[in-house]
Parts: C-alpha cells; structure tokens; sequence
C-alpha cells in the first residue's frame, strides 16, 4: 500500500515512494515519450515527469487540465523545478475525466464579470487558492491571538430584529408574519454577553445592503469582533494595535511564500504606539494638502485612502464627530459632541477597523435609542446591560476580506472573497 502524502508535506519525503491525490494544473508534452504534469491537490502544486513506459500513460496523456488523477512515483528535489520538487511518476490513474472546453472558459483578458460568473474555475488557481488559504491562516491568527488574551468565541444569532449600523443598509428577511433583517454587526450581542462571560469575541458574517460599488465593499463580508469590559478607550487602542502586530507576526513567519507569490516585500511589523489623528487633525491635514473637508462631513474613501499612504503606516483615525456615528457611541467627557469611535486605516485600503466605548449610562442609551426613533422593546435586552451592573467597555470590528486585500496587496475586495456578493450579483 502506497504512502498517501499532500503535497505541502513532500519535502519530507524526498528519495520516497509515495502517492499524491489530485488534479491536472497544467499539462505539457515533452516530445512523444514524455510528459509533464504540475498536479494540485489543495495543499500545493508539484510537478509530475511521467515517461511513456509508466503504467497509465495513455489514459493520462489523452486527458485536459482538471482531470482527477492519482500519481504513484518517487519524490525528488529539483531545483530547477518552480515548486522544489518533482515526482518521477511509477503509475498514474485518471479518475475522473475533464473535458476539452476548460481551456475555454478562461481567458487571460477575461473581463471581471466572467471572472466572477467563473469564480468556481478561478478560485482552482495559484493565487486565488492562496488567497483563500492566507484567509484560513489569518482566522488561525485572529483565534490564537483571542485565546492568549482570554477571550470567548461566542456565536450570536444572524437573524435580528435590532439594527446595529442604521437603516440604510438593512438587508429585510421575511421572518412568518414579522420583518427581521440579516445582522450588520454582532456588536449589540457582545455587549450583552459581557457579564456573562467576559470578554469575548465573534467571527461571522455581517450583511450590508451597500448600494455602491467599490473595492472593499461587500454585501456579505467576514467581521471579527471582540468586545472587552472594564477598559477606556486607551486600552482598546492598545488591544487593537497589539491584534494588528500579531497577525503581521505570525504572517511573516509562516506566510513568506504566499507573501513572495503577490510579490510583497514591503510588509513590516508596526510598532506601538501607532500614529494616531483626531478626526479634527485629519481636517487639519487635509486643507494642508489643500483638500477642504466641511467639519462634520465624511471623510470618503479616497481620502482615507490619500491620508494613510502619506504617511505609509497604519494610522488610527479617533474622536470622530457623535453626529456622524452610531447611536451606541460614548461621547467624550469633555466634550459631549464627540464619539469615543477609532478607525483603523491602512495602506491601499483605508478602513479596516471600526469601533469605539459603548455609551454605558442606561438614561443616555434609551434617549439615543428614542432619537433614532428605535423600538425600546426591540432593544430591551440590550439596554438591560446598562440596568443591570453597567461598565465601561468596548470594542471594534475588523473585516477579514479586507484584511486580506491590505496584507496581500490586493486590487479588489472580490479577490479576497470565495464568492462575493455584490449588487446584481447573487451567483455562484
Ligand atoms: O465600521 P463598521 O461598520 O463597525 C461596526 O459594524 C461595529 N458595530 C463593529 C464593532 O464595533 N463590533 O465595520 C467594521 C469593519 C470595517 O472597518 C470594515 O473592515 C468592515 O467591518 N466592513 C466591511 N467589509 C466589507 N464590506 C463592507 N460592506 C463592510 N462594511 C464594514
């Protein structure tokens, strides 16, 4: 019986025997007597050498790209080979066919809609599978880092009756005879979980019915969440930036080759304290690059953009104007008309962090609750918290999608997603 080995682990077994599982990446004949074959199986890519006296050479090299084979033979370095390491095929085995159309369906100037309507052909690619597997790694990250710090992985309903973010990007479901909505931020589930366990955390979807499109917005995205007690807003910062320094950590010691395959040479460990501008400062900033905000007014994505590749760091955005922000926002206490809310930005995105302290005074949060014309019933469970032994506390929310495009220099937000979900865009 044949050693069944994935093909991130063939370094080990160079001068073995073994088999691999997987698919045709790439197929070139070598002459009449020679074959060569990169094979994928999910883990990694390998070539495979298989001559015309090996044992299934005729049904292999009758086959298309994306034939399922299995290939027996025995492992070699191969410097010269683009992957390390090369198989010198003993026996191979198609098991399951392909069809002479795959080299139709994509093309190198294939538009982005096809790219998209294809995204199940796309993602079998080097670098769209690096991609989703740099995803699985940052998860891993995010969770480490969760643990170390002592929070609790909580999963919060997706299905709410309580907006979090606002009405303009309410997505509605049909719930029997009530109208609920698809969650925009497990925000309000956090803080009601607190004096139960603690600090915790989530990582789950967030819907956003978003009209425009952009490169970082989705309709569906990734939210990691954590939601601390007990904190000012300082120590919220400082657990933001440290989350920020251990993915970078842990991506330049286990990624550097996804990392080498989108060319990134510039990722570099922050250091704490990061920079940080008030919301006022930022306005400062921008009329002496000689673009006038209005005080009070968004600052959009190009901005945010244009600011933090000046300065070529993250940079956290801070005290933002209360009017521009959520109604759960603490005020400072200084000064009433600004929100305790920090934006993280980075290069070539901008925001990929949004948070802030939670107003904590349960007469403040009804009013604010009354101002945005809310169902006090609807948020009974949440304002309970403010009722019933009340602190000061905080957190943030970072979009993984995002995270992705920022870490691996992505052009798109869609690059970064398995199968994004845009406007007009519910397949695959
Ligand atoms: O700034 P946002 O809207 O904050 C909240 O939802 C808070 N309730 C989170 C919290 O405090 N627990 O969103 C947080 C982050 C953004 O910084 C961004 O990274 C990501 O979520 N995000 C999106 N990512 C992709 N597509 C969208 N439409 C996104 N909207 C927000």
């Amino acid at each position: 019986m044949e050693k069944v080995v994935r093909i991130s682990q063939i370094e080990k077994y160079v001068g073995e025997s073994v088999q691999i599982r997987g698919w045709i990446h790439l197929r070139r004949e070598h002459g009449k007597h020679m074959l060569f074959l990169v094979v994928r199986d999910g883990t990694g890519f390998i070539q495979v050498v298989l001559r015309d006296n090996v044992k299934g050479y005729e049904e292999v090299s009758k086959s298309y790209r994306e034939a399922a084979v299995i290939i027996t033979g025995n492992v070699t370095e191969d410097k010269r080979s683009p992957y390390g390491y090369e198989i010198r095929a003993e026996c191979a085995k198609v098991i399951s066919p392909s069809q002479p159309t795959i080299e139709e369906e994509l093309q190198p100037d294939s538009s982005v809609d096809v790219l998209l309507d294809k995204r199940h052909l796309v993602i079998r690619g080097e670098k769209a599978s690096a991609v989703l597997r740099y995803t699985d790694k940052l998860l891993r990250y995010i969770r480490e880092f969760c643990v170390e710090k002592g929070l609790t992985e909580v999963v919060p309903p997706i299905i709410t009756k309580a907006a979090c973010e606002g009405g303009a990007t309410l997505f509605p479901v049909k719930y029997f005879d009530e109208t609920a909505y698809l969650t925009q931020s497990s925000q309000l589930y956090l803080e009601a979980v607190l004096p139960a366990l603690g600090n915790v955390y989530c990582i789950q979807k967030s819907f956003r019915a978003e009209q425009h499109r952009t490169r970082r917005h989705l309709l569906e995205y990734y939210h990691f969440e954590p939601e601390l007690a007990f904190i000012d807003f300082e120590d919220l910062i400082r657990f933001a930036e440290e989350n920020i320094i251990h993915i970078v950590k842990r991506t330049l010691e286990e990624d550097y080759k996804i990392l080498e395959l989108f060319g990134v040479e510039d990722l570099e460990v922050p250091r704490q304290p990061f920079k940080r501008l008030t919301y006022a400062e930022a306005l400062d900033f921008f009329k002496s690059m000689g673009v006038v905000i209005e005080p009070g007014m968004d600052i959009e994505e190009s901005k945010e953009r244009m600011l933090v590749d000046h300065f070529g760091e993250p940079v956290f955005l801070i005290e933002f104007p209360a009017e521009q922000k959520a109604f759960y926002f603490k005020r400072k206490e200084t000064d009433g008309s600004v929100a305790l809310a920090m934006d993280l930005l980075v290069p070539t995105v901008g925001e990929i962090i949004g948070g802030g302290m939670r107003e904590d005074d349960y007469d403040k949060i009804i009013l604010r609750l009354k101002e945005i014309k809310a169902n006090l019933d609807d948020y009974r469970w949440y304002t309970d918290f403010r009722k019933y032994g009340s602190v000061p506390h905080g957190g943030y929310g970072l979009g993984i999608e995002r995270t992705v495009e920022w870490i691996l220099r992505l052009e798109h937000i869609r690059d970064a997603t398995l199968f994004p979900r845009f406007v007009n865009r519910l397949l695959p």
